[in-house]
């Protein structure tokens, strides 16, 4: 399994665990995802979700393989289906981030309610570099969260910032050191699941307005699946692998 699941006191930890492929997300790790997010919408026992890597290692974003063979990326694609549980979980998600948060490693925290990073972590969104077009709701988000311009040097330059960076413009709580980060996220995840639970998901129900950030999924998704079949995508991850 490569992703690993804990539960303790209230919270659900969901660990990306395939450290040789610095966490690449593949379709059965999208998958397993899915699954623990479906069960912990219906478990009342489960209050926050807690998304980390290692303390080493958040996660370089798609397995750039399964992107070669990706298939139709319709509503039952496992992909699909994590970026549209995500955008519309009920209950808070906490994510602990160190390391590496590419891709999908930095568009999913924009569904996070508390992220915490360490300084030195990467956040970068290479998507015009890898021929692709910005995913799961980020180019709604991204510009809503730190601003059109700097969302432009993220989404369209594909520069990366570091976790000091992703701190000024908001994307990251708090800084944590490495040897803290996984300890100090678990504990403002049981802080929150102590908290009155109708109250703490009536509050996240009220500050995201799920609707416009479906339809900005959907809308991606008609260029992404488009541009991933084209020769440049396809020339830059067959280029990668020959390294
Ligand atoms: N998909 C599939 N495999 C990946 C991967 C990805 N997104 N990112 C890393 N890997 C694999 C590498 O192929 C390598 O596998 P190998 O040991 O079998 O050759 C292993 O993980 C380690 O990666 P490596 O590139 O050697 O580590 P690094 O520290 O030098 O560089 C990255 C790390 C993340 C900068 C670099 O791997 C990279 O650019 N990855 C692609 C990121 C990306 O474009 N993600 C998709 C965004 S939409």
């Amino acid at each position: 399994m490569s992703i690993n699941v804990t539960t303790e006191q209230g919270v659900l930890t969901l660990t990306l665990n395939r450290p040789d492929k610095k966490n690449a997300l593949n379709k059965q790790m999208y998958q397993q995802l899915v699954e623990q997010l479906q069960q912990a919408v219906k478990n009342d026992t489960v209050k926050v979700v807690l998304l980390q890597g290692s303390a080493e290692c958040f996660s370089s974003g798609n397995d750039l393989a399964d992107f070669l063979q990706s298939g139709e990326l319709n509503d039952t694609h496992p992909t699909v289906m994590f970026l549209y549980e995500m955008a519309k979980f009920p209950k808070p998600v906490v994510a602990a981030v160190a390391g590496l948060a590419i891709g999908i490693g930095t568009t999913v925290l924009l569904h996070c309610d508390l992220v915490y990073s360490t300084a030195d972590c990467r956040f970068q969104l290479p998507f015009t570099q890898l021929g692709l077009c910005p995913e799961a709701g980020s180019s709604l988000l991204l510009p809503l969260l730190i601003g059109h311009q700097r969302a432009s040097s993220m989404l369209l330059l594909s520069e990366a910032i570091d976790g000091n960076e992703a701190w000024r413009i908001g994307i990251v709580n708090q800084l944590v050191a490495k040897e803290e980060l996984l300890e100090f996220a678990l504990s403002k995840a049981k802080k929150l699941a102590a908290l009155p639970t109708d109250a703490v998901q009536s509050s996240k129900k009220l500050m995201k307005s799920g609707s416009a950030v479906q339809q900005a999924i959907g809308l991606e998704l008609a260029d992404f699946s488009r541009l991933l079949k084209g020769p440049d995508c396809q020339q830059v991850i067959q280029q990668f692998f020959k390294r």
